[in-house]
């Protein structure tokens, strides 16, 4: 074995040895305890037609987006679809990535600067945590739901003040204490970002989220809305005013580097 076959070897060792080897298995056709179709979308036919009569009606449609947004793959429909989720969510604006993961990851690398303070719930998702490390900030993470922490570390922060959290965690199901974490920011002029990934679809009167389920729209710096749960499709967009908007748009380098979704994609 060369010296790189052996370090994957090892570090491949380590993941048996503590019994969290990751493998892909195929899709199986067993009850669904784990996949985040909650709410059967991704399987339903009545939608998969629908999308289809869409499709059919799109003028120019393509079956990819061709380019990134700024060159080649930008569609009226899209910008079309990102006004109109940003309405339903009583947002001023959204943009469209290609995944939640890409959108995490834009936004906090874009925002964050080398004297700001990045605060995330020590649960946060891997794309907020990745997104922060790529960004120049201040890291400080605040013990789970912990608003008594995350002051101490509010304390602690420097330059402008971004904190993320999530408003249902994944792992145990339970919500961020999201009318405190408002009312905390707002006394350390934070910017709170909040990821309601497993909350679109399920939580809100029409499944908007947390945020509006509190009417805390107004108080929130960013939210990401992910497709790929509850929606049961892929992609996600970031809320927030029409400057964040066009700041991402050229700074977030997960939105401009890459291939847009495809405008079927847009059609759910
Ligand atoms: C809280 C949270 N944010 C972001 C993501 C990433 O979203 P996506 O699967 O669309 O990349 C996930 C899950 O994958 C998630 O659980």
């Amino acid at each position: 074995m060369n010296l790189s076959t052996q370090f994957l070897q090892q570090k491949i060792d380590q993941r048996i040895q503590s019994h969290t080897l990751r493998e892909l298995s195929p899709q199986n056709t067993r009850v669904d305890f784990c996949s985040n179709d909650y709410l059967g979308f991704a399987r339903d036919k009545n939608l998969q037609n629908r999308i289809q009569i869409e499709i059919n009606n799109l003028p120019n449609y393509k079956n990819g987006a061709t380019g990134s947004r700024l060159l080649s793959g930008n569609y009226t429909y899209t910008e079309q679809l990102e006004q109109w989720i940003a309405d339903f969510h009583a947002a001023e604006s959204g943009l469209i990535f290609n995944s939640g993961y890409d959108a995490n990851l834009g936004l906090l690398s874009s925002l964050a600067q080398r004297n700001d303070t990045i605060i995330m719930d020590e649960w946060i998702h891997a794309s907020m945590i990745d997104g922060a490390r790529l960004s120049n900030a201040k890291r400080l993470k605040f013990n789970h739901n912990c608003v008594i922490d995350l002051e101490k570390k509010l304390k602690l922060a420097t330059g402008l003040i971004y904190v993320c959290i999530e408003s249902v965690y994944s792992m145990d199901g339970d919500l961020a204490p999201i009318v405190e974490i408002v009312e905390i920011c707002k006394k350390y002029k934070a910017h709170l970002i909040v990821d309601e990934a497993h909350a679109t679809g399920v939580l809100g009167a029409q499944g908007q989220g947390l945020v509006q389920e509190f009417n805390l729209q107004n108080e929130i710096f960013a939210r990401t809305i992910t497709f790929g749960k509850a929606l049961g499709c892929h992609g996600a967009v970031v809320l927030g005013s029409h400057k964040l908007r066009q700041f991402l748009i050229n700074f977030a380098r997960s939105f401009i580097y890459t291939t847009a979704l495809p405008s079927h994609t847009s059609c759910l």
